[in-house]
């Protein structure tokens, strides 16, 4: 095993293939930050690693102690611990069961005896995670037995294992990821991607995303009405209309539905709205790119335009200069890039077949694992260049993802799926985005709004409603126009959602700043902070936010629920009841509000609820103290848009506060503005 980075080694076993999830990286590991995490040493010798080369592929097996439970494997909605389980990564847009299908499948996992192993392929892998067991002596195949004597002696069952099947490859690297906890380990390997992404600050905001039809005029009225119903909202969302051509896309605006593309983009900027647009990876013959990308195209066309080889450098470029000049450089803030998944379960399968064949060499099963990572790379660059963070929506991703300030959606909509996939996402360095769309009623609008403001994307996806879901969360009514009977009051516990999210953003957004400089998952499953305590290991529906926050959303049908607390004490967000840790309990929810927890000395800092964040926003903060010992809450501070924070020009503000000292409030950095003032504390009682 040969160490690549502090904490990681590599394994190399017979002859790797030239496209995988390593050689398409996006950014080189965060060394530094590596070396600052405790040393910890390989979690096994290469000697207890097998491996084995067939027509068929290669098959890797890796060791599994007892009592050792294994998560990850990327974007998984219907499992969350994978201990037992055979999970096949391979890219679909219909996850619709617990195969290993995603939008977005990693070959990581990682363990609760704190270590990570990352495969490096971008082959649909299965992982058979101690599911079965090899009998020993059984698999050397030798000349047939002519007589009893010589048969071999009976096989002996081998150790449970984690076993890769690889397929077409006869070879493939396999790095493994020391922690020593289970959470160091993520974050190893969130560094070893390059780190986690850090989005501009509105990209925590409220996001909108109107009816896909709308026209200019549609959207201004809309978002007018947005902001003198002082519903907060940052990012405003076109669908596929904007485009002359959307199935595929065409990449150039319609102009009968926006004559003045320039002048749209004004208006709604000078409202405090960042524009995003739908696109996804399909060139239409119309687009003003097919030209050039035509050279780069796959063997299969998909509804009638091409798929191009984002794997050749000439027509990343291509793309990436388009976006820079036609939207970037006009003042579109993000994208939404649909369909680069795969279909597999659709009536018209739309995707390219795993055996097509691109220019740099790739196949389509290749492409599938590798297109997501592709757009979302041309893309980041072309706003890289521009010294412009942006926040966007993506369809599909992959392995060492981390670095990519995309987000993942689905058009699944379980409610229990999407609050699985939050939980798990931060397993394998992903954003997942449980979107609001219809709903089957108000109770179930709210249920799901109290996930959307705890979750990486605070996203309403209205692309085939006439109106936003809490005017009426039915679909049929709302395109017919029909308003709720109550629509004023049930508006007014949405706002109070949507506020209640920009009160939590300078602290989620700091906590993204821990996400990009330490590797740390801003929202994970609370196994990877309790890896030791077996009531941590099914919680497949609460989430820690921040070191701070656990919350337990409670779907609609439902009065109250059980959240476990791990060990430690923890207040009631809303009654500030202290509750000792390591327990259960039955927790009753009014409708307004989600179960949310605050862990024992924190100082929460919340803000007055501002209604968009702009270049100088500054967030007047009241920090709330729970406990007597609080440790210090650091607060990130930056320009929130720029990359200049990866030159330094950042902030940490330290807010401290004991019985005996009273409250602190320490700025170090050289960030010359103020984004945070803190207004008030107020101690919570023991
Ligand atoms: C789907 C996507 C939806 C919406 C729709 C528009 O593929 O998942 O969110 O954008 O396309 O046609």
């Amino acid at each position: 095993m040969e160490q690549v980075a502090p904490g990681v080694w590599r394994l190399r076993l017979g002859t790797p293939e030239a496209f995988t999830p390593i050689a398409l990286r996006e950014a080189e590991p965060l060394v530094d930050a590596m070396r600052a995490l405790p040393t910890a040493a390989a979690p096994f010798a290469a000697q207890a690693v097998r491996f084995s080369v067939s027509a068929r592929g290669c098959v890797v097996e890796l060791p599994i102690g007892d009592g050792e439970e294994i998560y990850g494997f990327g974007l998984q909605l219907k499992s969350h611990k994978q201990t037992g389980l055979k999970k096949t990564i391979r890219v679909n847009a219909d996850p619709i069961a617990d195969t290993g299908d995603s939008h977005a499948p990693v070959p990581f996992y990682v363990s609760t005896r704190g270590y990570g192993v990352f495969v490096d392929t971008a082959r649909y892998a299965s992982f058979y995670c101690g599911s079965h067991v090899r009998r020993e002596g059984a698999s050397t195949p030798g000349a047939p037995a002519r007589s009893a004597e010589e048969l071999p002696a009976p096989a002996g069952r081998a150790a449970k294992a984690m076993v890769v099947d690889v397929p077409a490859a006869e070879g493939v690297d396999v790095y493994v990821l020391a922690g020593p906890s289970m959470r160091q380990a993520i974050q190893r390997y969130n560094l070893f991607s390059g780190g986690g992404c850090l989005p501009p600050m509105w990209g925590l905001g409220v996001w909108y995303r109107q009816n896909h039809a709308y026209t200019a005029d549609d959207a201004l009225r809309l978002a007018a009405t947005f902001r003198e119903r002082e519903m907060p909202m940052d990012v405003y969302g076109l669908e596929p209309g904007w485009q002359t051509h959307a199935y595929g896309s065409s990449y150039d605006w319609a102009t009968e539905r926006y004559p003045d593309p320039d002048e749209f983009l004004a208006r709604m900027g000078d409202m405090g709205f960042k524009i995003n647009l739908w696109t996804q990876a399909v060139v239409d013959p119309s687009s003003p790119l097919y030209d050039v990308l035509r050279h780069y195209a796959s063997d299969y066309e998909v509804w009638g335009g091409i798929v191009t080889d984002m794997n050749v450098p000439e027509a990343r470029a291509a793309y990436a200069d388009h976006h820079e000049r036609a939207f970037i450089q006009r003042g579109v803030s993000g994208f939404k890039v649909d369909e680069c998944d795969n279909s597999d379960f659709n009536p018209s399968p739309w995707s390219f077949p795993e055996h097509s064949r691109f220019p740099s060499g790739m196949d389509g099963e290749q492409m599938h694992s590798s297109i997501g990572l592709l757009y979302q790379k041309a893309l980041l660059s072309a706003f890289r260049r521009n010294n412009t963070r942006t926040y966007c929506s993506v369809r599909s991703s992959h392995g060492l993802a981390a670095p990519y300030p995309f987000v993942l959606y689905s058009d699944l909509y379980d409610h229990r799926d999407f609050v699985r996939g939050v939980v798990n996402a931060g397993f394998s360095g992903l954003l997942w985005s449980p979107e609001v769309r219809p709903c089957a009623s108000v109770e179930d609008l709210i249920r799901r709004l109290q996930v959307v403001v705890l979750s990486a994307q605070a996203l309403i996806n209205a692309w085939n409603l006439a109106m936003p879901p809490w005017w009426q969360p039915d679909s049929e009514r709302n395109r017919a126009g029909e308003l709720l009977d109550n629509v004023a009051k049930v508006e007014a516990i949405c706002r109070g959602l949507l506020q209640f999210r920009m009160a939590l953003l300078p602290y989620l957004y700091s906590a993204f700043a821990t996400y990009r400089l330490e590797g740390t998952p801003p929202i994970r499953a609370v196994v990877v902070d309790y890896p030791q305590d077996p009531n941590a290991y099914e919680l497949d529906s609460q989430y820690l936010i921040g070191d701070a926050l656990l919350a337990a959303p409670i779907f609609a049908g439902e009065k109250s629920r059980v959240v476990y607390l791990p060990p430690g004490n923890w207040y009631s967000f809303w009654t500030h009841e202290r509750h000792e840790g390591g327990q259960s309990y039955e927790v009753e929810s009014p409708a307004e509000q989600i179960p949310l927890f605050v862990r024992e000395n924190t100082i929460l800092p919340l803000a007055e609820p501002v209604g968009h964040i702009d270049r100088d926003t500054c967030f007047e903060i009241t920090a709330y103290t729970f406990g007597p010992r609080c440790e210090p809450c650091m607060l990130f501070e930056d320009d929130g848009v720029s990359f200049d924070y990866e030159r330094g020009a950042y902030n940490w503000v330290e807010l401290t506060w004991s019985p005996d000292d009273g409250p602190a409030v320490n700025r170090r950095g050289d960030y010359p503005d103020v984004r945070y003032r803190i207004m008030d504390w107020s101690h919570i009682p023991e």
